[in-house]
């Protein structure tokens, strides 16, 4: 049995996990869920948007399920992190987010989005299969923010040779073992010399070793141009942490929008899968989010664990129910709920 830890998360991420939680059960998988608090309710009820309980959990599972958490628009907002290291010594941490700190203290360093069309479902482009993985622990994410005065803020990027050779090594061993066969580095090493340009020289040197895969490089603002224009011609894109967050969207955006665009973040100890999508407060509670990309983020999860079996039934009944069109949300061009497009994947998955 996998014990899992589940994060239901703000917004639409209490309705899009419970519905990824029935589905994952429902054929049989070997998942034990346990549920934490992290984020408002969390605040609300324990005094801290994340609890030490959800690191002791995913000390114990190893694996997370977490539904998008809400963070503010600017301010001094701050995730506050006291732990204590392996010597017992108490170290301090802030962080930008919930979400940042989970994949920093957990050390996920890698975060893989798989973002494709799915049969029944409309969108701008057919023929979309991209791969994205996005460097999870640096960049300007880290959060090394200050304000010089008043009127002048500063942001620190990091990028370093050790974390790049990390993420690309991944990436191109996750790509060998799908057979997938061209990689395109996303960056800004015109303008960012050394930042990106160390990314991008560390990512074309690891994939030297990697001689059956074709690696090619884009400019970041040239590559959205040419994924809106023929996306079909790409396969996986690598990317420092904060292209590979807008060009997640932007992905989701070819194929109908964030409710399809699962993802993985993955280290070497744990793994925690969230949607590419966050707590969409404009659409929260009125059980109309499309509960796909938590389903999907569940399906790489099980296939994580080597529930592939699991993992392919679900996939299946979830297309039958796109194919279908009948109990789809909204934004797939329905007028089903979130939890009776579940349950419609529940139903396919009892009678296939
Ligand atoms: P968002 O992804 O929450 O929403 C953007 C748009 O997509 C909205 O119109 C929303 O209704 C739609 N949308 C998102 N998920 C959908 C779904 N499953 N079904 C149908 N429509 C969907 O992005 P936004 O509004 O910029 O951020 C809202 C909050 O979420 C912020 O506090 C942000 O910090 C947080 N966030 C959290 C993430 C996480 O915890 N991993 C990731 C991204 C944002």
């Amino acid at each position: 049995m996998h014990q899992v830890t589940l994060v239901p998360g703000d917004g639409i991420g209490p309705e899009v996990t419970r519905a990824a939680r029935e589905v994952v059960l429902a054929p049989g998988a070997k998942i034990e869920f346990e549920e934490v608090l992290a984020g408002q309710r969390a605040e609300r009820d324990l005094g801290t948007p994340l609890p030490a309980a959800v690191f002791d959990s995913i000390a114990r599972t190893k694996l997370a399920l977490k539904g998008p958490t809400q963070t503010p628009f600017g301010g001094d907002y701050r995730i506050h992190i006291e732990r204590k290291d392996a010597r017992g010594k108490l170290e301090k941490r802030t962080y930008p987010s919930i979400t940042i700190a989970l994949r920093k203290e957990l050390g996920l360093f890698v975060n893989v989005r798989p973002i494709k069309n799915y049969p029944g479902v409309s969108s701008r482009f057919d023929k979309v299969d991209l791969l994205i993985f996005r460097e999870n622990s640096e960049d300007l994410y880290m959060g090394m923010e200050r304000m010089i005065d008043e009127g002048t803020a500063e942001a620190i990027k990091i990028i370093s040779l050790r974390a790049s050779e990390r993420v690309t090594r991944f990436a191109l061993d996750y790509m060998r073992k799908l057979g997938r066969r061209k990689l395109t580095i996303g960056h800004k090493a015109n303008v960012m010399k050394m930042t990106d340009g160390l990314f991008l020289k560390t990512a074309q040197d690891t994939a030297k070793q990697y001689r059956e895969i074709e690696v090619n490089q884009r400019v970041v603002d040239a590559l959205c141009m040419e994924l809106v224009m023929k996306p079909e011609e790409f396969d996986s894109l690598l990317l420092p942490n904060l292209y590979g967050d807008i060009v997640s969207d932007l992905a989701a955006g070819l194929v109908g929008g964030l409710g399809l665009a699962p993802g993985a973040n993955i280290g070497p100890d744990c793994a925690m899968f969230e949607a590419v999508h966050g707590t969409a407060p404009d659409i929260a509670g009125k059980d109309i989010a499309n509960p796909m990309a938590m389903i999907l983020s569940a399906v790489m999860l099980l296939r994580h664990v080597g529930e592939a079996g699991a993992a392919d039934r679900i996939e299946a009944a979830l297309a039958a129910v796109l194919r279908e069109k009948r109990h789809v949300t909204p934004d797939l061009g329905g007028d089903a709920g979130t939890r009776r497009m579940s349950e419609a994947i529940v139903e396919k998955l009892a009678r296939p």
